[in-house]
């Protein structure tokens, strides 16, 4: 292909293989996993549950989720050479690049590191659902100088989360939002993380390295940023009064507004009434009415002006800030989520396998020849 009209910059419409994972539609602004609407999982199921049938395609049975739960309750412990080492990172750094380190030294210490056999990645998997959070929370308390929090069996997948971040029983409500943002973080089809991760896999790496691209790739403020970045944005503002004239100066230096927009859903973003939701309920039992004002008024606005819809970023920011996360811990906590949905669509490209490795359109000097330093002008 040398036609650059034909270039589709930042691979925009293009159509790059199959998946049965979850669908994206764009007509409707819905996402379904393995068939079922978000909304409903989010409503019916626990994040385990949603886990289960990212990864098996069906919703498990009493037994099947028993099992699974009990698995991943065994896998939440860390090696204490990880915690040594990790230990050992700056405090400075961005904890995303923790989490980064944190799977790559995961994948060093795994002897079946390089066996991309469908049943040892599940299980390389289901270690990282179990060990993810346990990371998470003890570098969460890493910087504020407090001493990690034993990850318990006894506790379901969020309240454990919530219990080894903050050493005590989080609130039921705490529970449910946190339970219903991963749930709709968990999975979004060929999203810039998870291609990441299905190029490097394509390539026959091992499936840490592709979790570990996708780390990388969620990072960045267009795409898993973008939580945090709402939350700095809120800072930023300060109070509802104040957003007219602070959307004045956005638009006028042409910056995008965070918590804004999709490249699919240009209507409307199907989780965002799902989170919504659950922040108003724990916004309930918080002092957080400026906060919510802020909120409200920032949507409707961004609205009149600009007929543009917040994604699932808006609301999930203010919410892990009402349950207690510091703004940096936001994108770590989706991956905590996402790893599902990646290593879902790192098993899958295994399946049917082919090297992702697309064209490009040269836009540089024609051919010309190498003259020898001592004659060049
Ligand atoms: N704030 C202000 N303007 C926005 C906007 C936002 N968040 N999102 C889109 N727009 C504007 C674009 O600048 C463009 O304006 P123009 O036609 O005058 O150039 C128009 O709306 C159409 O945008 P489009 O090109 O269709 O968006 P995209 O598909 O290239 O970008 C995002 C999608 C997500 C990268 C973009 O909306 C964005 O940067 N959002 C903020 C970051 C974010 O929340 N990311 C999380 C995504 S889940």
């Amino acid at each position: 292909m040398t036609d650059a009209n034909a270039v589709r910059r930042g691979l925009d419409g293009v159509v790059a293989d199959t998946t049965a994972i979850s669908m994206v539609n764009e007509a409707t602004n819905s996402l379904l996993y393995r068939g079922y609407p978000v909304q409903e999982l989010a409503r019916h199921c626990s994040f385990e549950e949603v886990a289960y049938l990212i990864w098996h395609g069906e919703l498990p049975d009493e037994q099947a989720l028993r099992a699974f739960e009990s698995q991943e309750r065994g896998l939440r412990e860390l090696p204490a050479e990880l915690s040594s080492i990790l230990g050992d990172l700056p405090t400075t750094c961005h904890p995303m690049d923790v989490i980064r380190t944190a799977v790559s030294c995961l994948g060093a210490f795994d002897p079946r590191e390089d066996d991309n056999d469908a049943a040892a990645n599940l299980d390389k998997s289901i270690n990282l659902m179990a060990k993810l959070p346990t990371i998470v929370a003890a570098e969460q308390r890493r910087r504020h100088g407090k001493t990690p929090v034993a990850p318990r069996s006894d506790l379901g997948f969020a309240e454990n989360f919530l219990n080894m971040c903050f050493d005590e029983s989080p609130t039921p409500e705490t529970v449910h939002a946190l339970d219903v943002s991963l749930i709709l973080y968990a999975e979004h089809s060929f999203n810039a993380s998870t291609f990441a991760a299905r190029v490097v896999i394509s390539t026959l790496s091992d499936i840490y390295s592709a979790i570990v691209g996708a780390i990388g790739a969620l990072k960045g403020p267009l795409h898993g940023g973008a939580n945090e970045a709402v939350m700095r944005m809120f800072d930023e503002i300060g109070t509802a009064d104040r957003v007219d004239a602070w959307l004045d100066e956005m638009f006028a230096s042409r910056r995008v507004v965070m918590g804004f927009g999709h490249r699919v859903y240009k209507h409307g973003d199907s989780r965002v009434p799902t989170m919504h939701e659950a922040l108003m309920e724990i916004a309930k039992h918080h002092d957080s009415d400026d906060l919510i004002a802020l909120y409200d008024r920032l949507q409707r606005a961004m609205f009149e002006r600009k007929a543009i819809h917040p994604n699932l970023d808006f609301p999930s920011g203010p919410a892990y800030h009402l349950m207690g996360f510091d703004t940096a811990i936001f994108t770590p906590i989706f991956v905590i989520s996402r790893i599902t949905g990646w290593t879902a669509h790192v098993m899958e490209q295994l399946a049917h396998n082919s090297l992702i490795r697309p064209l490009s359109s040269y836009v540089g000097p024609e051919q010309r020849g190498v003259v020898p330093v001592s004659e060049r002008a």
